[in-house]
């Protein structure tokens, strides 16, 4: 899997992560399974978060995988986990990282990301997250708690999710460490041309969550292995349908996280290199109807959203 340089922290990322969101939780035991499958299949990145319950299964994983072999060493594996909004205040940061690092049991993760850009007015320990009053973010004294984070040794790289262009200009305007990336759901039926362009021009990279689409589960939606244009490619080239979606978000200049729990499905979504869709083909995809499913309400379940946050996307 190649690897994305990330300006502001000098540092690498394997382009493929993979995600351990599901929700609802499966079992301790098949999460396990599935992360060390992975990490057989080649997968060195993996992308979790406070709130999806899956840091502790992650670490378990990551403690087999160095016991029985599988990777060396610690510093093999590029580790991404994610601030909840209920701690999105200055004095909560910190202690939320250690939170994070002592349920991965790790002294350090390779990226800590705002995970929503707002606060969220209950503490919560995992999904379904109850209902609550979403208040902006002072974005300022909060990236200061992780610009600590980086200074501590805590995260190698810092950066956001969920950040549309006018909550990142807030943010560069009073950044002493910029954000590495921004990760935001990404799929050829919701492309973010505008938002991705003002990311490049500013030197943030972009990683997608969903690339897929997320369909099928309760908060997603977005039928991307559906889209007929995208199966017709895929046949013509001798390519899965999931493999053409893939590979044209990283054929943008984005990294992606991708998600399963089967050994040849994890297989397929990382053999999307030494082949390429063509000027055509990436034309074609780009005028495909858009739309976004993906918002905190449809994930979490109805809140009193004072904050406008899907708009700017
Ligand atoms: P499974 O774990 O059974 O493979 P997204 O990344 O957009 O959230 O999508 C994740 C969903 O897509 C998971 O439910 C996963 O199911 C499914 N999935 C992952 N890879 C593939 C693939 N190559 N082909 C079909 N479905 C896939």
């Amino acid at each position: 899997v190649p690897e994305v340089t990330l300006i502001s922290c000098d540092t690498t990322m394997p382009v493929i992560g993979m995600g351990t969101s599901s929700y609802p939780k499966v079992d301790p035991e098949t999460a396990k399974a599935a992360i060390l499958e992975a990490i057989r299949a080649g997968y060195r990145h993996f992308d979790t978060a406070f709130v999806y319950g899956s840091e502790q299964d992650l670490g378990e994983a990551i403690a087999e995988a160095l016991r029985l072999g599988l990777v060396k060493s610690r510093s093999e594996l590029f580790i991404t986990t994610k601030l909840f909004a209920s701690f999105a205040e200055r004095e909560l940061v910190v202690p939320a990282i250690n939170k994070s690092l002592r349920n991965l049991q790790l002294e350090y993760v390779d990226m800590y990301l705002i995970h929503w850009p707002f606060k969220f007015g209950k503490v919560v320990s995992s999904m379904p997250v109850e209902k609550g009053v979403l208040l902006p973010l002072d974005i300022k004294s909060v990236w200061e708690g992780m610009e600590e984070c980086k200074r501590l040794g805590l995260a190698r790289g810092i950066g956001v999710s969920n950040f549309t262009s006018e909550m990142l200009e807030d943010l560069l305007s009073i950044a002493k460490i910029p954000p590495a990336l921004n990760q935001l759901e990404m799929n050829p039926l919701w492309q973010l041309k505008k938002l991705r362009e003002f990311c490049k021009a500013k030197g943030i990279h972009v990683t997608a969550y969903s690339p897929l689409g997320s369909s099928g589960t309760k908060f997603g939606g977005n039928n991307v292995l559906g889209s007929k244009v995208l199966q017709d490619i895929a046949e013509s080239k001798g390519k899965t349908t999931a493999q053409i979606a893939l590979r044209w978000v990283y054929q943008q200049g984005v990294s992606l996280i991708t998600k399963s729990v089967n050994k040849e499905r994890m297989n397929q979504n990382i053999d999307i290199f030494g082949w390429s869709l063509t000027e055509e083909e990436l034309d074609e995809i780009s005028r495909l109807p858009q739309h976004k499913t993906i918002t905190f309400a449809s994930i979490m379940g109805p809140h009193d959203v004072v904050l406008q946050i899907d708009a700017g996307l």
